[in-house]
Protein backbone atom coordinates (compact mmCIF):
# COMPACT_ATOMS: atom_id res chain seq x y z
CA UNK A 1 0.00 0.00 0.00
CA UNK A 2 2.14 3.08 -1.11
CA UNK A 3 0.84 6.28 0.28
CA UNK A 4 2.45 10.04 -0.88
CA UNK A 5 2.81 12.62 2.08
CA UNK A 6 3.16 15.87 1.26
CA UNK A 7 5.34 18.97 3.59
CA UNK A 8 4.94 22.44 2.88
CA UNK A 9 7.87 24.97 3.67
CA UNK A 10 8.91 27.59 3.26
CA UNK A 11 11.90 30.56 2.09
CA UNK A 12 12.86 34.05 1.71
CA UNK A 13 16.15 34.29 -0.58
CA UNK A 14 17.85 36.71 -3.03
CA UNK A 15 18.79 36.17 -6.56
CA UNK A 16 20.28 36.97 -9.77
CA UNK A 17 19.92 35.21 -13.31
CA UNK A 18 23.06 36.04 -15.43
CA UNK A 19 24.84 33.68 -17.53
CA UNK A 20 28.74 35.08 -17.72
CA UNK A 21 29.16 33.76 -20.86
CA UNK A 22 26.97 36.30 -22.69
CA UNK A 23 26.98 40.21 -22.58
CA UNK A 24 24.78 42.42 -20.91
CA UNK A 25 22.90 43.21 -23.70
CA UNK A 26 21.86 39.23 -24.19
CA UNK A 27 21.13 38.56 -20.51
CA UNK A 28 19.08 41.48 -20.09
CA UNK A 29 17.06 40.30 -23.35
CA UNK A 30 17.02 36.98 -21.94
CA UNK A 31 16.28 37.34 -18.21
CA UNK A 32 14.53 40.94 -17.74
CA UNK A 33 14.05 41.71 -14.59
CA UNK A 34 15.81 38.59 -13.13
CA UNK A 35 18.92 40.20 -14.61
CA UNK A 36 18.94 43.56 -12.75
CA UNK A 37 22.49 43.80 -11.23
CA UNK A 38 21.34 44.54 -7.35
CA UNK A 39 19.74 40.95 -7.38
CA UNK A 40 15.94 40.85 -6.03
CA UNK A 41 14.22 38.17 -3.52
CA UNK A 42 11.25 35.82 -3.71
CA UNK A 43 9.31 34.39 -1.50
CA UNK A 44 10.03 30.72 -2.31
CA UNK A 45 7.22 28.17 -1.64
CA UNK A 46 8.44 24.02 -1.58
CA UNK A 47 6.80 21.12 -1.50
CA UNK A 48 8.42 18.22 -0.54
CA UNK A 49 6.68 15.16 -1.49
CA UNK A 50 7.55 11.57 -0.40
CA UNK A 51 5.90 9.03 -1.44
CA UNK A 52 6.40 4.87 0.36
CA UNK A 53 4.58 2.11 1.59
CA UNK A 54 2.73 2.29 4.74
CA UNK A 55 4.39 0.63 7.84
CA UNK A 56 2.10 -1.63 9.65
CA UNK A 57 3.99 -0.85 13.21
CA UNK A 58 3.70 3.25 12.81
CA UNK A 59 0.72 4.18 10.01
CA UNK A 60 3.47 6.27 8.66
CA UNK A 61 4.73 6.29 5.15
CA UNK A 62 7.65 8.76 6.86
CA UNK A 63 6.92 10.81 10.60
CA UNK A 64 6.71 14.09 9.31
CA UNK A 65 8.38 15.79 12.24
CA UNK A 66 11.29 14.21 11.19
CA UNK A 67 10.67 15.19 7.32
CA UNK A 68 10.34 18.61 8.76
CA UNK A 69 13.23 18.53 10.51
CA UNK A 70 15.04 17.52 7.60
CA UNK A 71 13.94 20.50 5.10
CA UNK A 72 14.95 22.77 8.02
CA UNK A 73 17.98 21.60 7.88
CA UNK A 74 19.05 21.10 4.80
CA UNK A 75 16.99 23.57 2.60
CA UNK A 76 15.22 26.17 5.18
CA UNK A 77 19.20 27.08 7.19
CA UNK A 78 21.01 26.78 4.15
CA UNK A 79 18.95 29.08 1.95
CA UNK A 80 16.57 31.06 3.65
CA UNK A 81 17.53 34.97 4.14
CA UNK A 82 20.76 33.92 1.91
CA UNK A 83 21.76 35.22 -1.23
CA UNK A 84 21.57 32.10 -3.90
CA UNK A 85 24.21 33.56 -6.15
CA UNK A 86 26.51 34.43 -3.27
CA UNK A 87 25.87 32.72 0.00
CA UNK A 88 25.52 29.21 -1.22
CA UNK A 89 27.93 26.82 -2.59
CA UNK A 90 25.54 24.89 -4.50
CA UNK A 91 24.82 27.54 -6.88
CA UNK A 92 28.64 28.09 -7.79
CA UNK A 93 28.50 28.24 -11.57
CA UNK A 94 25.18 26.88 -11.54
CA UNK A 95 22.06 29.79 -12.83
CA UNK A 96 20.00 30.27 -9.62
CA UNK A 97 16.68 29.43 -11.90
CA UNK A 98 14.00 27.91 -9.81
CA UNK A 99 14.66 24.74 -11.72
CA UNK A 100 17.83 24.64 -10.89
CA UNK A 101 17.06 25.53 -7.26
CA UNK A 102 14.51 22.26 -7.34
CA UNK A 103 17.19 19.98 -8.83
CA UNK A 104 19.75 20.96 -6.02
CA UNK A 105 16.89 20.95 -3.29
CA UNK A 106 15.84 17.53 -4.25
CA UNK A 107 19.87 15.98 -4.31
CA UNK A 108 20.00 17.25 -0.76
CA UNK A 109 17.12 15.66 0.79
CA UNK A 110 17.42 12.58 -2.14
CA UNK A 111 21.24 12.15 0.14
CA UNK A 112 19.02 11.72 3.44
CA UNK A 113 16.32 9.51 2.19
CA UNK A 114 16.10 5.94 2.41
CA UNK A 115 16.04 4.65 -1.08
CA UNK A 116 12.58 2.60 -0.72
CA UNK A 117 11.23 6.42 -0.86
CA UNK A 118 10.48 8.12 -3.98
CA UNK A 119 10.68 11.87 -4.08
CA UNK A 120 9.89 14.59 -5.46
CA UNK A 121 9.79 18.18 -5.23
CA UNK A 122 8.30 21.21 -6.01
CA UNK A 123 9.27 24.73 -6.04
CA UNK A 124 6.97 27.88 -5.97
CA UNK A 125 9.03 31.09 -7.24
CA UNK A 126 5.78 33.15 -7.34
CA UNK A 127 2.35 31.70 -6.59
CA UNK A 128 2.39 31.46 -10.57
CA UNK A 129 4.84 30.22 -11.36
CA UNK A 130 6.50 26.86 -10.34
CA UNK A 131 8.73 23.85 -11.07
CA UNK A 132 8.61 20.71 -10.26
CA UNK A 133 10.91 17.89 -10.19
CA UNK A 134 11.75 14.90 -11.00
CA UNK A 135 9.64 15.86 -14.25
NI1 LIG B 1 13.90 36.16 -9.87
Amino acid sequence: MRVAVFRRAHFNAAHRLHNPNWDEARNREVFGKCNYPNYHGHNYELEVKVTGEVDPDTGYVVDLGWLSKLIETEVEERFDHKNLNIDVPEFQGRLTSAENIAVVIWNLLRAQLHERYDLHVRLYETPRNFVEYPA
